[in-house]
């Protein structure tokens, strides 16, 4: 048995992260550190739980004894870096952006603070196992891919050669604004609504730059569901193609990828990833005007956050890749 364990595990990403690794065959959770409900019972916060587990408050000194095979760090950016450089833990997966820059410039910039973990940063992996597997497997630390960031680099990167111009229009369910977003805590105001944010300039724009070099547009939107993400992306190709050249290039490209699923006939919804970690990649229409329309989905705690980082998990310690998931 593996030991592991999560700093931050009162939160949205935390809570998904107990709940998968509780059930895991090969680890062992010890570690579910949380500052806020520290002896409290994880079911006195999430009613639906049902396990006997408790939150701890461990110092990083008492983690480092406990000679940890994995930790998670599912804390706010700027958090995990203070906390990674103190860690001994033999593989770390940071759920946060700290670690998903490779060029710290662009990190700051983005961020608007600045990046305290250079030479980490250095090492880091980005952990999106569909592009850089081999890579992962060797690496110590994992920089945990956003949300948007997963379903667009994932809707996009197999077509990048047919594409002049790419447009991503992304809706979320609230979770993934975290539980002290004002949509967790006062439900009215998002109820029987959806919210456009941050039209232009979106963080995770800059994230997906880093692997989708066509020009592109990115807009997210909150809406009235709890976990879930859709991304309609909107394709204008750089010349004639079919259906049959588009779908190709998808199943070529993720052949043997046990968590996406070519839906070549379909338009993937929301309650096709809902609790799972798959994502699912559909419509796949191209109108009069030689625009194509292609339909994705995941549900943004687990293929966007804890489901990918129990991926990278699995691959980091040699597991199966699919464990747990
Ligand atoms: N929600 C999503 O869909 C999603 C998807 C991808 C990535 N992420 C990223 O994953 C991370 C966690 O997100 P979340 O949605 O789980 O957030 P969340 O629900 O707000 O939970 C964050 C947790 O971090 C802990 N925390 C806050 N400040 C801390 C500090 N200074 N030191 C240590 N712990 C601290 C809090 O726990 P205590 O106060 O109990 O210690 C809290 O439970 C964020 O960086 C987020 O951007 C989230």
């Amino acid at each position: 048995m593996k030991k592991v364990g999560i700093i931050g595990a009162s939160g949205y990403t935390g809570h998904e992260l107990v709940k998968i690794l509780k059930k895991h065959s090969n680890v062992e959770l010890v570690v579910l550190n949380s500052k806020s409900y520290e002896g409290k019972k994880v079911k006195e916060l999430y009613f639906d739980f049902n396990g006997e587990e408790i939150y701890t408050n461990y110092s990083i000194d008492e983690i480092n004894k406990m000679k940890l095979d994995c930790m998670f760090l599912c804390v706010p950016h700027t958090k995990a870096f203070e906390l990674l450089p103190q860690l001994k833990s033999k593989k770390i997966v940071d759920l946060s952006a700290d670690y998903r820059f490779k060029k710290i410039q662009k990190y700051e910039e983005v961020y608007e603070v600045k990046h305290l973990d250079e030479k980490n940063n250095k090492k880091a992996v980005y952990g999106l196992p569909e592009l850089f597997k081999e890579k992962i497997k060797k690496a110590k630390i994992v920089g945990n891919p956003g949300c948007y960031a997963t379903i667009c680099t994932l809707t996009s990167y197999p077509i990048q050669k047919f594409a002049k111009y790419i447009v991503f229009d992304c809706k979320s369910g609230y979770s993934g604004a975290g539980k002290s977003s004002t949509y967790a805590k006062d439900h009215d105001t998002i109820k029987e609504n959806i919210v456009a944010y941050k039209l232009t300039n979106h963080r995770h724009k800059y994230e997906i730059e880093q692997f989708i070099k066509t020009k592109l547009s990115f807009t997210p939107h909150v809406i009235d569901a709890f976990q879930g993400m859709m991304c309609t992306t909107h394709v204008t190709l750089k010349e004639k193609t079919n259906k049959d050249e588009i779908v190709k290039a998808f199943k070529d490209f993720y052949n043997d990828e046990p968590f996406i699923k070519i839906m070549e006939d379909n338009i993937p919804d929301l309650h096709d990833i809902q609790k799972n970690n798959y994502c699912c990649i559909g419509g796949f229409e191209i109108d009069e005007n030689n625009q194509l329309v292609v339909v994705s989905v995941i549900d943004n705690l687990l293929k966007g956050a804890s489901g990918q980082a129990v991926q990278n998990m699995n691959l980091m310690l040699g597991f199966d890749e699919n464990m747990g998931l």
